[in-house]
């Protein structure tokens, strides 16, 4: 992959220029990200280290003195109170904690390692900052929507920027599972469907929680997850197996972990699944061959949350022994929370089962990413009780979750542009689980933000109206429970209303982590809400909160506006109001296809094209669909609507053939012939016809956003070179073949737009 980007950017620059980048500070300056840099004194201080020293910075804890809604997070946890923690911390038994309580507890226990324990070795301290600190940003795959991985970056240098005020080094994010199976719980946590995507928001995110120097006080350290191919849990069911081949895995999985250790991510996690029969946490060839050999990671692995003791409920490790052994001469440096590296390493060293130089490069690594930190200068330099204060929840940031949360929002449907609404004179009724109330704002994956000091969306659409009396709220039903006599209610405000907003979906628990589900619906209690709403017969905009594409149906697909919304953190209120009421057009795009059922899962728009393909429209007998509905997306990837009407035309190509060594331009006019301004976002796909492995009907290969006023046109131009036409072939390495090749220039994975097509040639 490195190679092939080398050759296109010299492709794109010409032989002279590319020769001048090889040359420049640019360049050094790229290579020097993500390197590891081993200050002298580690090497000395390993020489001092005692076995159990050694296995003891290779031994992370959950915080006994757990924050926020740490405890909640994962599995009960075996620590020792918080006191006997403090004393493993004396006595050099652990490396640091994770998910802890901010500034005061890491204060005590860096205390207890740098002024008490032996080698006055600093703690580190980690946390799931997955979308924001205290201030709570969109869900990531909420972002991945904007299709603007600068604002991911910005996101994350502001999480970041909060986080490291509290105490925390590291970050265990972002998490670049690709996510086809929308029954999985944790598509919510990632990039989304695309290869693409995936590896642009997981670079973005790790440049923004790292920033320019891992010894700010202002950044820490990212950590790319899971490692790998988690997101392809069989059937969507959270920690299952994953089989794939090789080349499933290296062309579509594995580009965004690599596109985050790129980045300079320099820690990464390994994740719960086994890949064909291995489990992650012992494949050697993933955490040594590929991870370090091929691509060149410097940084340490750690193990998700007892992952290595799991090997033995997995039928891999015979015991906790057996299990360290496993994971850690695979090349996992780092375990997390069993507590098994620090119990058996020791004696797998003494016994000669693990080679003590091996053990002693995974103990320089961590102890050179301490340095990096900054910690060994300083072990308090994050730690500071007023600076936790006074980064939190900073109107600036507030701002940016505003914007954030807005740009997130997906319209899936607009009949009749009913949206956007006028902000006086309509009197709207606000229904549903999801109208008012704390609960459910911050979505999943959050440890330290609170739902109380987020803006629910009765809030938001009351500041945005000229009559804030004139919003009737009313709950309707539970999540997943009718409320007795909530239908008649609901019924009555609807009546009384010109207008309903119908807030419904899934609570934010109904994804994250083991949150697998089977039907991704809105649950039946909601649906009769929604039924029994629309047969009064108002205009209704479904406001949809869920943290997974869902199947609509009946009186939810039908309604006339629909808005993607997603959990949208501290200020989802005032962010779905600014797009209801006007004052921002909705941008986004999806980042994962909304099929029309369940059963389609996995659905994505990359898939292969079968010897028996239906063709578009009517379903035709012996070919390859599913029964009595399209066969399609219901809303595919790369959809969602603007204020705008965005026209496209005159696709143009700079010749019909692209040579292996040459690039072609191409491009199209987009023109809004609507009378609202729109950000548009216009998407490259390419299908190659004919190659040596089936290619998917399409794949994106570039998008660009750009802002169109009424009447406006504008031209968007594209480049491909060869190297954007290469695939994983049998032997398990790119090849580029030539041959025909299918563009489109559209609105979505799934739309026409504009289409042509050039040929590669040899
Ligand atoms: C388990 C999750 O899989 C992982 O993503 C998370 O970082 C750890 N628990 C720590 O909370």
């Amino acid at each position: 992959m490195a190679d092939l980007a080398i050759s296109r950017r010299a492709a794109l620059m010409g032989a002279g220029a590319a020769a001048a980048w090889l040359a420049s500070p640019a360049r050094a300056l790229l290579q020097a990200t993500g390197k590891l840099d081993v200050p002298a004194f580690v090497d000395q201080l390993i020489g001092r280290m005692t076995l159990e020293e050694k296995a003891g910075q290779l031994q992370l804890m959950a915080a006994a003195w757990g924050g926020g809604a740490a405890l909640t997070l994962n599995p009960p946890g075996n620590a020792s109170n918080f006191e006997g923690q403090v004393e493993e911390a004396r006595q050099g038994l652990l490396t640091g904690v994770f998910n802890g309580n901010g500034a005061r507890m890491a204060r005590i226990m860096q205390t207890a390692a740098v002024r008490q324990s032996r080698l006055n070795i600093p703690l580190i301290f980690a946390a799931d900052i997955i979308h924001g600190h205290r201030t709570i940003f969109p869900v990531p795959l909420a972002e991945v929507a904007s299709f603007e991985p600068d604002l991911a970056r910005r996101t994350a240098e502001a999480a970041a920027f909060e986080a490291s005020g509290a105490g925390i080094d590291w970050t265990f994010s972002p998490m670049a599972d690709v996510a086809r199976d929308q029954r999985w719980g944790r598509g919510v946590e990632g990039g989304g469907e695309d290869p693409l995507l995936g590896r642009l928001f997981a670079a973005a995110r790790v440049r923004g929680f790292q920033g320019a120097d891992l010894r700010s006080t202002e950044h820490m350290l990212a950590c790319i997850k899971h490692f790998a191919a988690y997101g392809a849990a069989e059937s969507g069911l959270d920690y299952n197996v994953v089989d794939m081949s090789e080349e499933r895995l290296r062309e579509v999985y594995l580009p965004p972990y690599k596109a985050g250790f790129d980045a300079g991510a320099l820690s990464a996690m390994a994740s719960f699944n086994e890949i064909n029969g291995v489990p992650a946490t012992a494949n050697r060839w993933l955490m040594t061959d590929l991870l370090r050999g091929e691509w060149g990671f410097k940084g340490f692995v750690v193990s998700d949350y007892t992952g290595d003791e799991e090997m033995i409920a997995a039928g891999y490790a015979k015991d906790g022994r057996d299990a360290a052994k496993l994971a850690f001469l695979a090349g996992v440096d780092m375990s997390m929370q069993s507590g098994l590296y620090r119990q058996h390493l020791p004696g797998l060293v003494r016994s000669g089962e693990v080679p003590q130089a091996q053990l002693d490069q995974s103990v320089r690594r961590v102890l050179a990413l301490k340095a990096m930190l900054g910690l060994f200068d300083d072990p308090f330099r994050r730690i500071d009780e007023k600076r936790e204060a006074a980064r939190s929840m900073l109107p600036k940031t507030r701002a940016l979750a505003r914007e954030a949360g807005r740009k997130s929002i997906v319209m899936l449907k607009n009949e009749g542009d009913l949206l956007p609404l006028p902000r006086s004179g309509k009197r709207i009724a606000l229904i549903g689980p999801f109208a008012s109330g704390a609960h459910d704002l911050v979505g999943p994956w959050v440890v330290y933000g609170d739902d109380r000091k987020a803006v629910d969306l009765a809030t938001g659409v009351r500041a945005a109206v000229a009559q804030p009396h004139s919003v009737i709220v009313v709950q309707g039903s539970g999540v997943d429970q009718p409320l007795p006599g909530g239908i008649e209610q609901a019924v009555a405000a609807a009546r009384a209303a010109d207008i309903v907003l119908l807030a419904i979906g899934e609570s934010f628990d109904m994804s994250g982590e083991a949150q697998s589900r089977t039907e991704i619906a809105v649950p039946a209690a909601q649906q009769q809400l929604a039924e029994a709403v629309a047969a009064v017969g108002k205009p209704v905009v479904v406001i949809l909160k869920h943290g997974r594409a869902l199947a609509l149906e009946g009186a939810v697909a039908d309604a006339q506006a629909i808005l993607a919304t997603w959990f949208l953190g501290t200020e989802t209120g005032n962010a779905i109001a600014d797009v209801l009421f006007g004052s921002y057009g909705p941008s986004a795009r999806l980042p994962a296809s909304f099929p029309w059922k369940s059963g389609q899962e996995p659905y994505y728009y990359a898939h292969k094209a079968t010897g028996r393909p239906n063709p578009p429209g009517e379903l035709q007998p012996y070919k390859a669909h599913f029964r009595g509905i399209p066969n399609s997306a219901c809303y595919p990837f790369g959809h969602g609507l603007t204020y705008g009407k965005i026209d496209y035309s005159g696709l143009a190509l700079s010749s019909p053939t692209m040579p292996m060594n040459g690039a072609i331009q191409m491009s199209a006019t987009l023109t809004n012939r609507g009378k609202r301004s729109a950000e548009e976002v216009a998407q490259l796909y390419i299908h190659d016809r004919v190659a040596s492995v089936t290619r998917p009907v399409r794949e994106l290969k570039a998008f660009r956003k750009i802002a169109l006023a009424p009447g406006a046109s504008q031209i968007v131009r594209f480049t491909l070179t060869p190297a954007d036409l290469a695939f994983y072939g049998r032997q398990g390495r790119p090849v580029i073949e030539p041959g025909t090749f299918d563009l489109w220039i559209a609105p979505s994975a799934e739309a026409e737009g504009v289409h042509g097509t050039f040929e590669l040639v040899a």
